[in-house]
């Protein structure tokens, strides 16, 4: 040591510091480089922008919990039939450049029938699976495999302007002539511009809002046992027909033919209208808005005898069969579908949990009293039919309700003409 101090004095402060340099460049480039670049394994997932930015702290907290992974999160665009395009695309370009798929529950039968998903039966058993609702774990089966992991549940609600209800002195609507007589009475007297707003739009929220109608008229789309088709029977021609008097009679304005979700929220927290379905994502948005105290949520109208009819929706993680890091991208299916990272993201943006127990959690019931009643809404749900035809079923749905709806055709003929072409398909 004594030797080496020696040496060091006599050198010149310009050799030391060259020396210094040197070493110093030595354990930069040997030890902390490599820990900072190479180790960390890419895993990355595409989403609607709209969530890519909510996700944002979610990413930076499980980024500093697992220093050895750079989750990247891609946006796409909101409407989730756009989404479904992209990754449709890139997986049949061959190996798909998202090692994790962010699902719609619609979009699982189609994915693992093309062999596009995982088994992830190999990470996850059914004990553990039974925290999380049925309608959402079921929706992630595909044949004997699980191909999704639930992360938020959705259903469709009806929002209603609970403080003009009250003033004018109605109770919220059971039935759909209910609805419409409210609205129209509060239109009158020009409490509000428009009584019922959904989405109308030529696209999957059509379906999607669609199938609660047909549920509280008592008919169906698809069976999915017997893939028997519903669409032409008398219920499901009335179900378009209330959806054409909304329009016709002015309780809806005419552009709901164009919307999607996000122009009927910001037409409801614009105070325009009394009535509104859509998911629970709003009730957080509203919650912050001009409206905010001034609404509530309950489950869908129905005709008297027959029950109401929530659609299931969700999203949730699957993984990519052509993914190179199968053990990064559980440990971020993982993270997102603990009960911890759940609750957090519930809390900021009034999401459903698909974990059964965060409906009665009690800082999410704190914010959030109406979650306990969701839990019976969404245990309850109308399903979108679960079959891997699902995507080219819909598009038949979306041409013929939507020619209905703009005054293209008949309802009773458009009906007809969707039932025989989706038999056609389902035959084949
Ligand atoms: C919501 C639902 C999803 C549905 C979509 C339709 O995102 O969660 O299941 O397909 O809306 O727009």
């Amino acid at each position: 040591m004594n030797v080496l101090l020696k040496i060091w004095k006599r050198r010149s402060r310009l050799t030391r510091i060259a020396i210094l340099a040197i070493a110093t460049l030595t354990i930069l480039l040997t030890c902390i480089l490599p820990v900072l670049t190479q180790q960390r394994v890419k895993i990355t997932v595409m989403m609607q922008a709209l969530e890519a930015a909510q996700w944002q702290p979610m990413e930076a907290k499980f980024e500093a919990e697992n220093p050895d992974i750079d989750l990247e999160i891609i946006e796409a665009p909101n409407a989730t039939n756009l989404v479904e395009d992209l990754y449709t695309s890139a997986f049949l370009l061959g190996d798909s450049p998202y090692d994790l798929v962010y699902l719609d529950i619609v979009w699982v039968p189609k994915f693992a029938a093309a062999g596009w998903l995982q088994d992830l039966n190999q990470f996850i058993s059914e004990d553990e699976l039974a925290a999380f609702l049925d309608g959402d774990v079921n929706g992630g089966k595909y044949q004997e495999g699980l191909y999704r992991m639930p992360f938020r549940s959705d259903g469709g609600m009806l929002y209603y302007r609970s403080d003009l209800l009250a003033e004018n002195g109605y109770d919220p609507p059971e039935t759909f002539a209910e609805l419409i007589d409210i609205s129209r009475d509060l239109q009158e007297k020009g409490v509000a511009k428009w009584g019922y707003v959904w989405q109308g739009r030529q696209y999957e929220g059509l379906p999607a809002m669609f199938v609660e109608i047909l549920a509280g008229f008592g008919a169906y789309w698809v069976n999915p046992d017997t893939l028997e088709v519903g669409l032409d029977s008398e219920n499901a021609i009335a179900a378009v027909e209330f959806l054409r008097e909304t329009i016709d009679e002015g309780i809806s304005p005419p552009g709901v033919t164009t919307y999607a979700e996000e122009e009927t929220r910001r037409l409801f927290q614009g105070g325009e209208t009394v009535f509104l379905r859509n998911w629970p994502y709003v009730a957080g948005l509203a919650s912050q808005s001009d409206i905010a105290g001034k609404f509530a949520l309950k489950p869908m109208v129905h005709q008297p005898g027959y029950p109401s009819g929530a659609c299931q929706g969700g999203w949730g993680l699957g993984m990519s069969a052509t993914t190179k890091h199968p053990e990064e991208a559980w440990r971020v299916i993982e993270f997102i579908s603990s009960e911890e990272t759940q609750r957090e993201f519930v809390l900021e943006t009034g999401y459903l949990p698909s974990r059964r127990s965060l409906f009665n959690d009690p800082a999410i019931v704190a914010k959030y009293s109406y979650y306990p009643q969701l839990l019976e809404v969404v245990e309850n749900s109308a399903l979108r039919p679960p079959i891997a035809q699902y995507a080219q079923t819909s598009d038949i749905l979306q041409r013929y309700l939507s020619a209905a709806l703009t005054n293209t055709m008949s309802a009773e003929k458009a009906m007809k003409a969707a039932a025989a072409e989706t038999r056609r398909l389902l035959a084949r």
